[in-house]
């Protein structure tokens, strides 16, 4: 079985967290993962409280493994997290600021904590605050994230951080790419656009196919949604998200000055989309990992696939 130490201090089967994707989690998609083996995420990011807190109550009943409930410090939603820290999740995990405090609650009430950082910097500082596992996310990936690639980040987060132990995020959609982040000195990974395009994600069919159909190049960043939501982009982590290409930011992308002029209409319509469940529409979140995914599969089958790929890829490393 594909263990590494990330097992022992998360208490999870596997070496394989699903992100917690604002826009696209449920606790139905995130007890599928943890009852995998994996590690199972509920987002927070663009949702509602009573969504957030609905998840938490309900994810309960779906497993009893463990599960993470992330949130963002730039833009807390402080009845969350609170309700968060009343239910003492396994893993409560930040992204896309430095969490300062919020790592001792986490903490008081017995919750593992994870840091998802873009920098070494910011690995640097997550250390400081005396966090238990540092995501380090590479710039390719899906979502909210920095410039620097995988490949280049996670090596130098190890060393930065050592002893704590580090996950690599981003680019990553098969076991060779599990394979190669242990090679980097991570012990796991944390996967997002890979997770989208299967049965459980709670997003729409659209949105799926379009990963599917993508190549990687049409995962492209988006600065043009921090002129129009300068939340969380521009607060916190410097970050902009990737997304497949979409008519609204083509057309938006193409004219800057107008989108900040217009951002209120603009914002409105982006949520509007998202409630009636056609955010394709606006907006279709993706890594480049996209042009490497070519099924809509079951969760239980991707963890499959994604466990023997890896074992398989050490094993040829290992005879070489
Ligand atoms: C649709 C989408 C939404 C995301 N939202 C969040 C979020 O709310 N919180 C978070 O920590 N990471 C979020 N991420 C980033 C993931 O944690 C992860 O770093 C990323 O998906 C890894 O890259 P990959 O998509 O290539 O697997 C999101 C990613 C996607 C694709």
């Amino acid at each position: 079985m594909l263990k590494t130490s990330l097992c022992d201090v998360l208490g999870i089967d596997v070496p394989i967290i699903l992100a917690p994707m604002g826009s696209a989690t449920s606790a139905e998609f995130a007890a599928a993962v943890s009852n995998q083996g994996g590690l199972g995420g509920i987002g927070s990011l663009f949702r509602t409280t009573a969504a957030i807190r609905r998840d938490i109550d309900v994810v309960r009943e779906l497993t009893n493994r463990h599960y993470a409930v992330n949130h963002i410090p730039p833009t807390l939603d402080e009845d969350a997290f609170r309700y968060t820290l009343a239910a003492r999740p396994a893993v409560i995990s930040f992204a896309l600021g430095d969490p300062g405090d919020l790592v001792r609650q986490a903490h008081d009430v017995g919750s593992r904590v994870m840091v998802q950082i873009t920098t070494v910097a910011q690995a640097i500082q997550a250390s400081e605050r005396g966090v238990d596992v540092i995501i380090a996310q590479g710039g390719e990936a899906g979502g909210y994230g920095g410039n620097i690639s995988t490949m280049a980040l996670v090596p130098q987060v190890v060393d930065a951080v050592a002893p704590i132990p580090v996950v690599a995020a981003g680019g990553i959609f098969d076991g060779r790419g599990i394979a190669a982040a242990l090679m980097l000195g991570a012990v796991g990974v944390n996967l997002g656009t890979r997770f989208l395009a299967t049965k459980e994600a709670p997003i729409s069919d659209e949105w799926k196919q379009a990963i599917v159909d993508a190549a990687s190049e049409e995962a492209g960043k988006v600065d043009v949604l921090n002129d129009i939501s300068p939340l969380p982009g521009t607060v916190g982590f410097q970050t902009v998200l990737r997304s497949l290409r979409t008519a609204f930011l083509d057309e938006w992308s193409a004219n800057r000055e107008g989108a900040r002029r217009d951002r209120d209409r603009l914002r409105k319509h982006i949520v509007s989309t998202h409630q009636a469940g056609r955010q394709h529409e606006t907006l279709l979140t993706a890594g480049q990992t996209a042009g490497g995914i070519t099924e809509i599969l079951p969760v239980a089958e991707v963890i499959r696939q994604l466990v023997a790929e890896a074992e398989a890829a050490l094993s040829r490393a290992q005879a070489r």
